[in-house]
């Protein structure tokens, strides 16, 4: 999916010129043909701000062209005002096609211009804040982008809607259990999707099969990985993956440089068991990467892991959007706050708060044994991962499965492009966060609940409850 305009087309607005108090008719704009002095009513509507747009304006292609001011060479650039201003917008033939420039919601429409320096003036009263199209009417001419927008005001942006890119972590394969090596069969698929990062807030991201990170992949060492990577033809970029599970160069990334509409494979066989980070390599990767191309790969060692009751799938990453944390409607990428290494969404599978409602919530019973397959996609920060209210009993820190786990641990250091298995039991009811001990990207967006139910314990835990905590 392409990245959808920032604009949200607003509902038309039926603007009562009679509210204009020096207006002596209910016309809801005034035009006039060339020249504007002519204006019968000038001297009632005595413009506040004026705009003067040319067609073409020798560039050649389908557009308003600034001439003067601010806006002077800009092609359909955002011509601005505030409510209570008279607007005079002149539009001037710059190309010898028939044009004229219309604004739906103030009933604005100049005559059709047919001829070089061609002229024609429309003045009209705007009171209420909001974003409106300019554009020409002459079929084809829109479409081909003859379309600008006239800012009335400093509107707040629309709330946005886009996909939901969450992967829910409780959606992993089951244990591999014992079985000689084989050939698995892995098929992947680039797509771009405007998804929803946070209440009235969506992001372009990047995704492995629509979901932030991609699928968890589940092989056991010995096995042959046949990976196949597609890239969705509506893809505006290239994509491909590098493995961190792979020996060779690049991880894969060699053989999977993929165009949109391109397929690529390559196969590998998983000599090492672990718990592998998977993500895009296509420059610039890291803007690939905290765009949500990222996952996690788990190759068993030969006797599998021990049996537990819950298996999660979390992975860690950072959104740098060019509006601050929480500005509401469709937000852009910023290269330069990525360079800064400062983010401002912080982010468990993808989205804002994204394990903190339903179904994206872990959920496990009193008794249970509890494993969390943890990464971090990054592409920067480093993870202090912490489950408040719990304890690690086990944890293999650096995803390293075949030494032995360090017990009792309380917080693990997860670097970028690395991973962790912790293993805990919950004892009693109630609900955990899954946080990053750095707390101040809790303020981010970086949290997840675990609820737990099931009896509770007072050998184990007892108390009043206090208001406040935040738990
Ligand atoms: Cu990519
Ligand atoms: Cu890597």
């Amino acid at each position: 999916m392409k990245t959808s305009s920032v604009l949200v087309r607003l509902p038309v607005i039926a603007l009562a010129l009679a509210a204009c108090a020096p207006a002596p008719t209910p016309t809801p704009a005034t035009v006039v043909a060339a020249p504007a002095t002519a204006a019968p009513t000038a001297a009632v509507m005595e413009p506040t701000v004026s705009y003067t747009l040319v067609t073409g304006g020798g560039t050649g292609k389908l557009n308003f062209v600034g001439r003067g001011g601010d806006i002077d060479g800009q092609p359909n650039p955002t011509l601005t005002a505030q409510p209570g201003d008279v607007v005079e917008i002149t539009l001037v033939n710059g190309d010898y096609i028939l044009h004229d420039l219309a604004i739906d919601e103030f009933g604005v429409k100049t005559p059709q211009l047919q001829n070089l320096d061609e002229t024609a003036t429309v003045i009209f009263h705007v009171e209420l804040e909001g974003e409106y199209f300019y554009y020409c009417s002459v079929p084809g001419h829109r479409q081909a982008g003859m379309e600008g927008i006239l800012r009335v005001g400093s509107p707040a942006p629309a709330a946005a809607e886009g996909a939901s890119i969450v992967h829910s972590p409780s959606d992993l394969p089951g244990p591999i259990g014992r079985r000689a090596p084989q050939v698995v069969e892995v098929e992947l698929t680039a797509q771009e999707v405007v998804g929803q990062l946070a209440d009235g807030t969506t992001y372009p991201y990047f995704t492995f099969n629509g979901t932030v990170p991609g699928p968890f992949v589940r092989v056991r060492v010995g096995d042959t990985v046949n990976l196949t990577l597609h890239n969705e033809t509506s893809s505006t970029l290239g994509h491909s993956i590098d493995l961190h599970a792979v020996n060779g160069p690049g991880g894969g990334a060699v053989y999977t440089q993929t165009l949109p509409g391109e397929t690529h494979f390559f196969s590998f066989r998983t000599l090492n068991p672990g718990l592998f980070v998977y993500h895009c390599a296509t420059p610039s990767v890291p803007h690939h990467i905290a765009s949500g191309m990222y996952g996690l790969i788990l190759v068993e060692p030969e006797a599998g892991l021990p049996p537990v009751d819950k298996e999660f799938y979390v992975m860690q990453g950072e959104i740098y959007t060019v509006e601050p944390f929480g500005a509401q409607g469709a937000q852009a990428f910023s290269m330069e706050k990525m360079m800064a290494e400062a983010p401002e969404y912080v982010v468990f599978n993808g989205a804002a708060g994204a394990l903190t409602v339903d179904p994206n919530m872990l959920q496990a019973e009193v008794g249970d044994t509890v494993r969390i397959f943890f990464g971090v996609g990054g592409p920067n920060l480093t993870s202090s991962f912490h489950v408040i209210g719990e304890i690690f009993d086990r944890a293999y820190p650096l995803a390293a499965l075949t030494s032995p786990p360090l017990t009792n641990v309380q917080t693990v250091s997860v670097p970028p492009g690395g991973a962790v298995v912790v293993e805990f039991k919950v004892d009693v009811p109630g609900r955990y966060l899954l946080v990053d001990h750095a707390l101040s990207r809790l303020e981010r967006g970086l949290v997840g609940f675990l609820m737990v139910e099931g009896a509770e314990d007072p050998s184990i835990f007892s108390g009043e409850l206090t208001e406040g905590s935040g738990h």
